[in-house]
């Protein structure tokens, strides 16, 4: 029997369904210092709703390896295997740091695409530039500098150097890139983790003020911004980055062969994919959970790159 086409448009309240359980699943540990226990409560959540799903999925962006993630592993089969075959890549909790902490732009991430649409990235480090949509494809390319990508996007936004903020995750490893950024007028919008949500936020850069993101941040999380901005229109280059033979060990097993390959967005994510992201500390893109006696409320961005719709929903919960 052939697998039944991927529906996206019948799959996509289903797969908000899954980033919103596992963000209620994290609301009592918000601020209580303990990222793995509000992630466990994230994995466990998001784990039991995509099993509910009419999919036959496979995780290939998830929690780590079969040997080191007992669930959500890359490679796991999800959902009822009644259904179309689909790759999925999840992130049940980004920024388990923001979250044990109440720091801004905690979410939880899903994306779901055709069997194959996906790029398998094993876990090491990429590096990513992304910007929103409305500009010349290439304007900006990992192969310039950073100070060329800001006088470049400047340029394209016929804007000046000074109007131009840029994300980047504050590492000691990015301390040369922040200088040069600076030393061009530009502004800086550090982040402490997060990077899915710092790419987002240049699709919507009247909302949050962020033009342009870059540095480098997990590979895997670098296959979910693309899913999102394949749905929300903008930019994005990811090159992977490895430290050592281990790491290339590693992408080798994922099917990597051209280790110096620059990915665009769509090389990430290949055909059409739903994007869910439900907020769980507050942030510039998305209201973190509410608490009130007796419920509570989050809020769920779903989106589809075949229509460019981009849905905000607000689910109160009864607890
Ligand atoms: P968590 O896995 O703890 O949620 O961290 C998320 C994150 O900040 C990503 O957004 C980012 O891609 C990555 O960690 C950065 O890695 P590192 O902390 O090693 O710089």
């Amino acid at each position: 029997m052939t697998s039944p086409d991927f529906n996206d448009r019948m799959l996509s309240l289903g797969l908000a369904r899954v980033s919103e359980a596992a963000a209620l699943a994290s609301a009592t540990l918000i601020g209580r210092g303990d990222e793995k226990a509000a992630d466990q409560a994230a994995v466990n959540a998001m784990r039991e709703q995509l099993n509910k799903l009419d999919i036959a999925g496979v995780v290939v962006i998830g929690e780590g390896e079969r040997d080191e993630a007992p669930m959500l592993f890359i490679g796991e089969e999800v959902g009822s295997g009644t259904g179309p075959g689909v790759d999925i890549a999840l992130d049940p909790l980004e920024g388990t740091t923001l979250t044990a902490k109440d720091m801004p732009n905690a979410l939880t991430v899903i994306a779901m695409g055709p069997r194959g649409s996906m790029l398998h990235a094993p876990d090491v480090y990429m590096d990513k530039l992304a910007i929103g949509p409305g500009f010349k494809d290439g304007v900006v390319t990992l192969a310039m500098s950073p100070a060329e990508r800001v006088s470049a996007l400047a340029a394209a936004k016929g804007c000046s150097i000074e109007d131009i903020t840029v994300c980047v995750l504050e590492r000691p490893r990015h301390e040369d890139m922040i200088a040069e950024i600076r030393s061009t007028g530009a502004a800086i919008r550090l982040i402490t983790d997060g990077d899915v949500a710092g790419v987002m936020h240049c699709a919507e850069a009247a909302t949050t003020g962020i033009d342009m993101y870059m540095g480098s941040g997990g590979a895997p999380e670098g296959v979910l911004a693309a899913a999102a901005l394949k749905c929300m229109g903008g930019q994005m280059f990811g090159k992977l980055l490895f430290r050592n033979d281990d790491e290339r060990g590693r992408a080798a097993k994922a099917g990597i062969t051209n280790f110096d390959r620059v990915y665009t967005r769509d090389d990430m994510v290949t055909s059409d994919v739903i994007f869910a992201a439900t907020g769980v500390t507050d942030g510039s893109l998305l209201s973190g959970i509410k608490r009130e006696p007796g419920f509570l409320t989050a809020e769920t961005i779903l989106m589809r790159s075949k229509t460019g719709s981009v849905r905000r929903m607000t689910y109160r919960n009864p607890v």
